[in-house]
């Protein structure tokens, strides 16, 4: 008699699939120790020792699909995996079959049968929680409209390099109250630092996470005034003024052409202040070549602490 095996993918999944779609969604236990895990990923180096790779490892295999364009989170997520010991599979949305009107949900279900987790870098959050929902393998969130969590897990390493646990910290985000400024909110509640916004009312981030964040009794704040956001803060963080995906150039230039970061602006945050930005810059738009390229700009460790980041995100949602 014929028995049916039970797929790949629902055999070994006894316990919950662990995502990573945000930061609002992981306890603040799991981000601690996934942060803590970077740090460790950073100090191993290449060779990722035993413990702490997740188990089978040496089998996993990663698919990454991009709706948008990506230097950093391409090429660290399938750098991280080769020096965790497995393999991954970089696409572009349009060389699937998505891209002539296959259902995510058919895709989803497809891929969980070849591979171990999906990495996407989506134009519509919406497109995201559909993987999610019907994916039986992590998917993780590498840049939507509406976040990204992955960025801000290294940006949350960077700024413990420098200044010990972020746990009580003030951070200045100043300028489009876009999708890196969701997870930075998002972060501020599960990490416990007080974050400042200064955005122009016109691009203030969505009012559904602020008051998310204020009831979760986090410290965030959004005001205006770049100056009075800025004054005391240990870190102060910027981003460019167009996304991906946004077609309104001009009137964003105008409208946040009073929250460039300069010199004058850093003055005001505290001493030993650094200046981050999740990268590609434009150079005298939102942030001057003197702030980027200054002694308090840490965002080349930012953009290296993308792969150390992506090594403990990878670990965690693989099992370790
Ligand atoms: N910061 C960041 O996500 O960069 P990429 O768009 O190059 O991946
Ligand atoms: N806010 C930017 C981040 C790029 C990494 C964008 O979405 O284009």
């Amino acid at each position: 008699m014929l028995t049916r095996t039970p797929p790949k993918s629902s055999r070994s999944r006894a316990r919950a699939i662990r995502h990573f779609l945000d930061i609002d969604q992981i306890p603040a236990g799991e981000l601690r120790r996934i942060v803590d895990m970077g740090h460790a990923m950073k100090k191993a180096g290449k060779r990722v020792p035993k413990a702490l790779r997740p188990k089978g490892i040496a089998d996993a295999v990663l698919v990454m699909i991009f709706e948008k364009p990506s230097t950093r989170t391409r090429v660290s997520f399938d750098v991280a995996m080769r020096q965790l010991g497995g393999e991954s599979i970089p696409l572009n949305h349009s060389d699937l079959q998505t891209n002539r009107g296959e259902p995510i949900s058919d895709t989803a279900r497809v891929l969980s049968r070849y591979v171990d987790a999906i990495m996407l870098r989506a134009n519509k959050h919406e497109t995201l929680l559909e993987y999610a929902k019907y994916a039986t393998i992590p998917v993780i969130n590498g840049l939507t409209d509406m976040s990204h969590p992955c960025q801000v897990i290294a940006d949350i390493m960077t700024y413990e390099e420098t200044h010990g646990p972020i746990k009580g910290g003030k951070v200045a985000w100043v300028g489009d109250g876009n999708n890196v400024a969701v997870s930075w909110m998002h972060a501020a509640v599960r990490f416990g630092f007080e974050l400042r916004l200064a955005c122009p009312p016109q691009l203030n981030p969505d009012a559904k996470v602020l008051e998310w964040a204020r009831a979760e009794g986090g410290r965030v704040t959004l005001t205006d005034d770049a100056a009075e956001a800025v004054k005391g803060t240990d870190c102060v963080v910027t981003d460019t003024w167009v996304s991906m995906g946004q077609s309104d150039e001009k009137r964003r230039k105008q409208l946040l052409s009073p929250y460039a970061v300069d010199d004058d602006l850093m003055k005001r945050a505290a001493k030993g202040a650094i200046f981050m930005h999740c990268l590609p810059a434009y150079r005298g738009l939102e942030v001057s070549a003197s702030v980027l390229d200054g002694p308090q700009s840490v965002v080349f460790d930012e953009a290296e602490n993308r792969l150390h980041a992506q090594k403990a995100i990878l670990a965690w949602c693989l099992g370790a």
